[in-house]
């Protein structure tokens, strides 16, 4: 039997923070104390948090593609990533992968297959410092994206997929002018390209995007894949998400959206830069609203790995809720929407999980060492 004990920490349980000490064995957390234990590793009075579960990434992307036309190899780039991941405090990753590509970018979709199935294989070799799933990102404007979604979903690695759709005054840009501003900048493209590119978009998701929202919903309920909205505005989209058996909102973009969506029981996920930040960097709601009117459940650090156990530390220290809470938005309400319960909280019988983080005031809190099943990964 392989056991550890850590003494002297300042342990975050699911609903109030406890000093004592964590008996671990084979991997499981076998005992919480809050005295003092005699023996094991001193954490000097550091925090311990679970490891944290991280829904929505792509941070695979860019380490694939470092450059424009610079292609990494993929284990490599893989493993970088799981590095990044890992050393940010988050064990439990849901890689994104896009499904569906909206025509602007160098990846095709063999590209979003071969890095499933390394992911697969990495997973499946233990190879990796986190326990990475996949998350599939699917465009439902495009053409081809339920045949992109066939070639994926089969992967073992897959238990969610967003239904998105980025056509111009969709969603996330009701707003013609922050679609713009956002789109334009980003492509470099000129006014009559821009037009040019608006007028191809829409007339695409027109044309398919209920009906592949629908089909994909369909495949999802029948392998047994959590699905998740994206970007809901209105209080119709909302009812749409109900409809198609939706548990998780993604980054509503109005209060309204966020409130209808926490009422009906979907869990609402937010980007923890906004929270860091302080409001979304494409001018929707702010999350650190959505907490005030009790209707976030859930923080991903979307663009920024580090930005989870930033944000939590942040809300807590602002005075804006407390750590417990703070922890329960990045750790047991994404383990739940993931439907992975055997993490997400230091309890006893759940995997050792578990990420030692060392605070000093007016600095971003430091992780200090990452185990995963009482293995330490970082
Ligand atoms: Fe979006």
């Amino acid at each position: 039997m392989n056991e550890l004990t850590f003494t002297n920490g300042r342990i975050v349980l699911f609903d109030r923070v406890v000093h004592g000490s964590i008996n671990i064995r084979d991997g499981v957390i076998a005992d919480i104390s809050e005295s003092p234990s005699r023996s094991g590793q001193d954490l000097e009075g550091d925090t311990v948090i679970p490891g944290c579960v991280e829904l929505h990434t792509d941070h695979i992307e860019s380490h694939l593609q470092p450059r424009p036309k610079v292609r990494w190899n993929l284990q490599a780039a893989l493993r970088a990533h799981d590095g990044q991941i890992a050393t940010s405090g988050i064990t439990t990753v849901f890689d994104a992968l896009r499904v569906g590509m909206e025509g602007d970018t160098e990846f095709g979709a063999q590209d979003m297959c071969d890095i499933a199935q390394i992911i697969a294989e990495s997973a499946e070799q233990d190879s990796l410092r986190a326990e990475h799933f996949i998350h599939l990102r699917c465009e439902v404007s495009v053409d081809d994206v339920v045949e992109h979604f066939d070639a994926l979903s089969g992967n073992p690695r897959v238990r969610l997929a967003s239904l998105m759709d980025h056509a111009p005054g969709q969603r996330q840009f009701v707003d013609p002018a922050a679609y713009r501003l956002y789109y334009q900048g980003k492509k470099k493209l000129s006014d009559a390209d821009f037009e040019r590119y608006c007028a191809r978009r829409t007339s695409e998701s027109e044309r398919n995007s209920d009906r592949n929202r629908k089909l994909i919903a369909q495949r999802c309920q029948a392998q047994g894949t959590a699905i998740a909205s994206h970007d809901d505005a209105l209080p119709a989209h909302v009812e749409e998400s109900i409809g198609l058996g939706v548990a998780l909102a993604e980054f509503p973009t109005t209060i309204e959206a966020a409130r209808l969506s926490h009422e009906a029981g979907l869990l609402v996920l937010m980007g923890a830069p906004n929270v860091v930040r302080g409001g979304s960097h494409s001018g929707n709601v702010s999350a650190r609203t959505l907490l005030e009117l009790g209707c976030l459940d859930i923080l991903s650090s979307d663009y920024v790995h580090f930005s989870l156990i930033q944000a939590a530390f942040f809300l807590a220290d602002d005075g804006a809720t407390d750590l417990a809470h703070a922890v329960r938005l990045i750790l047991a309400n994404p383990a739940e929407a993931a439907r992975l319960d055997d993490r997400g909280r230091i309890e006893t019988g759940r995997r050792a999980d578990l990420v030692r983080v060392r605070t000093a005031s007016g600095q971003p809190p430091r992780v200090h060492s990452v185990w995963r099943e009482g293995n330490r990964v970082a």
